[in-house]
């Protein structure tokens, strides 16, 4: 009887519960069995993996977090550390792989299933929406109704004593969170490390809107070097326009937390399932994703790495509305 391990690595998404839900009950509809690996990678290589029956992802689909825990495990890049996991994975039967993770965890699986011939299945799973080939990643949806509740709270102190905010939002070197948080909530403007800024340009347009009638600034920057995230930036923009009042807001982790939102908890259903249908069809080394609502298959090379490109559109979009 075939068995699939389970994993979620990387930096926890909401929706990921729901995916571990979806290919846990998949693969039991299927007849496979499934085992539990506990903080990802790690588990493997610590010999944390138990055996999952349909019960163990009861009342789950609503709940952030990741049952499974997660982490960023160091020793699984080493190839000892791959050795061990994969003595353990042999030594609990499992013949297949379901990780649900981001860029870093997809990476540590495409390595892993060419190094030992092993059938991984990825589900991308990450606030980031970075990953090329899905439309929207598990956890992006939620992360973004994060930041739209957050900003419209800082909207209302901004106005009433006409501030300038700088809100930096997560993201890693990938400015979907911003962009499409700041098209969300009616900010002025969106730094992202896809496109680069002029701080001038910036204290312009931010002057023109307070210049008409605009009694607050909201910009969403992304954390990045590129960017110099919101603190670097909100200081170059004090430099030259000390006429300003600034502040600063780092949202955080608060945007990983929280019950995943409708749109996540349907994705996390259907890629999960996704993944297992996939097994069943021997593929191996890819991604389960969404391209316009069908499912699609993306090997992990071109999944991983940055290579999803922001809607230039988005950006002229933002900069119409917000005039
Ligand atoms: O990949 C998800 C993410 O939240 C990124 O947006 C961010 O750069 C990173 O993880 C933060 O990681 P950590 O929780 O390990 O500080």
């Amino acid at each position: 009887k075939k068995c699939v391990g389970i994993l979620t690595s990387g930096g926890d998404a909401p929706g990921m519960n729901a995916a571990i839900r979806a290919v846990t009950r998949a693969a039991i509809y299927n007849g496979f069995d499934v085992k539990g690996i506990m903080r990802g990678y790690k588990g493997l290589i610590t010999d944390e993996i138990i055996p999952f029956q349909t019960q163990n992802v009861s009342n789950i689909i609503q709940q952030g977090g990741t049952i499974l825990k997660t982490a960023r495990c160091e020793e699984f890049r080493t190839p000892e550390g791959r050795k061990i996991a994969y003595d353990n994975i042999i030594k609990h039967g499992i013949s297949a792989l379901v990780v649900i993770g981001g860029d870093g965890s997809l990476t540590g699986a495409r390595i892993f299933a060419s190094e030992y011939n092993f059938p991984i299945v990825g589900v991308p799973g990450t606030i980031d929406n970075d990953l090329f080939g899905t439309d929207t990643t598990i956890g992006y949806d939620t992360a973004l109704n994060t930041i739209v509740e957050s900003v419209d709270k800082i909207r209302d102190t901004a106005t009433s004593h006409e501030r300038i905010f700088f809100i930096e939002v997560m993201g890693r070197e990938a400015g979907f969170l911003a962009l499409n948080g700041a098209i969300a909530s009616g900010a002025e403007a969106a730094i992202i490390p896809e496109i680069a800024t002029e701080v001038d340009q910036l204290g312009e347009f931010i002057q023109q809107g307070f210049r008409k009638s605009k009694n607050s600034s909201i910009v969403l920057v992304a954390e990045s070097e590129l960017t110099g995230g919101a603190i670097g930036l909100a200081e170059r923009v004090k430099n030259e326009f000390p006429q300003y009042d600034v502040r600063v807001t780092i949202l955080g982790h608060i945007q990983r937390g929280g019950s995943p939102s409708a749109s996540d908890r349907i994705l996390a259903s259907r890629l999960g399932e996704a993944a297992i249908n996939a097994l069943l069809e021997d593929q191996r080394n890819v991604m389960v994703g969404i391209q316009n609502d069908e499912l699609v298959y993306i090997p992990f090379s071109k999944a991983i790495k940055n290579q999803k490109p922001i809607k230039r559109e988005l950006l002229n979009t933002l900069r119409t509305l917000s005039i």
